[in-house]
């Protein structure tokens, strides 16, 4: 299986602009060169997949954990499957340092995800106050350790790791950084460890390649940089390129 390239549009793009996204998207990549998938907006999920015009994949940004309820403005893993979704981004670090979601609720959101047949694309990473005071492991252990019980079944997983301090701030980890980090994560992910492991956090056109050519990086989760279709097609086919240089390994 080769890289994953994954796309978080975060806010933006309602639906005529998610159309005119994939009005301008042809990455130049053989069609399983890569995985490419997109985390729209959940009010422009139908018109992307609408107007997508290559194989790729879509995930909704965020999941409640109950399936039904008065929960005003959420939307269910289930709910996202009906509507098309294959993924669910989960704890990503504007939910739970913006919306204050705890371990807790990021392992429950992960536990629906599996039960509705999403694949969940989990998000770890540490804050730069955690890195600076050497907390880097111990932050990585405690969140990957809060989502490997419910992550036990799931046919299919990924885990994202985005250094809070590198998103949206133009700031990148190493290449060695970002292996550092996958590699504690794959060592606290236990048997579980075959899971792909994305990283974010800046990725751009220039360090693309150089991303997912470091040891234990699976894919990316790009952020700002995916919102331009001629920009995340150039990822999409670094992403590719730096697949077919992998050796072949299960996941
Ligand atoms: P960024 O965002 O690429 O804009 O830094 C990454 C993310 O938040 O997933």
């Amino acid at each position: 299986m080769g890289k994953v390239v994954a796309g978080n549009w975060k806010m933006h793009h309602g639906p005529a602009a998610a159309a005119a996204f994939f009005s301008r998207f042809s990455p130049r990549t053989a069609p399983d060169a890569v995985e490419i998938l997109f985390f729209p907006p959940v009010i422009s999920l139908a018109a992307a997949m609408r107007t997508v015009g290559v194989p790729a994949g879509f995930g909704v940004q965020n999941i409640h954990s109950e399936k039904a309820g008065a929960f005003t403005g959420e939307t269910s893993a289930e709910m996202a499957g009906e509507a098309g979704a294959r993924f669910a981004l989960i704890g990503h670090s504007e939910r739970r340092h913006i919306f204050g979601e705890s371990d807790a609720e990021v392992s429950a959101k992960t536990g629906a995800a599996v039960r509705a047949g999403l694949v969940p694309v989990v998000c770890v990473g540490e804050l730069l106050g955690e890195r600076r005071a050497g907390l880097l492991e111990e932050v990585l252990r405690r969140q990957v350790g809060a989502i490997v019980e419910p992550l036990a079944t799931a046919s299919r997983f990924m885990v994202a790791y985005e250094p809070v301090w590198a998103i949206g701030t133009g700031e990148t980890a190493t290449p060695g950084d970002a292996a550092e980090a996958h590699a504690i994560v794959r060592s606290a992910l236990g048997e579980l460890a075959s899971a792909p492991i994305l990283y974010g956090g800046s990725v751009k056109p220039g360090n693309a390649s150089a991303l997912m050519s470091a040891p234990d990086v699976d894919g990316v989760l790009v952020g700002g940089a995916s919102l331009d279709p001629d920009i995340f097609a150039r990822i999409v086919e670094a992403g590719a390129a730096a697949g077919s240089a992998d050796p072949v390994r299960e996941r």
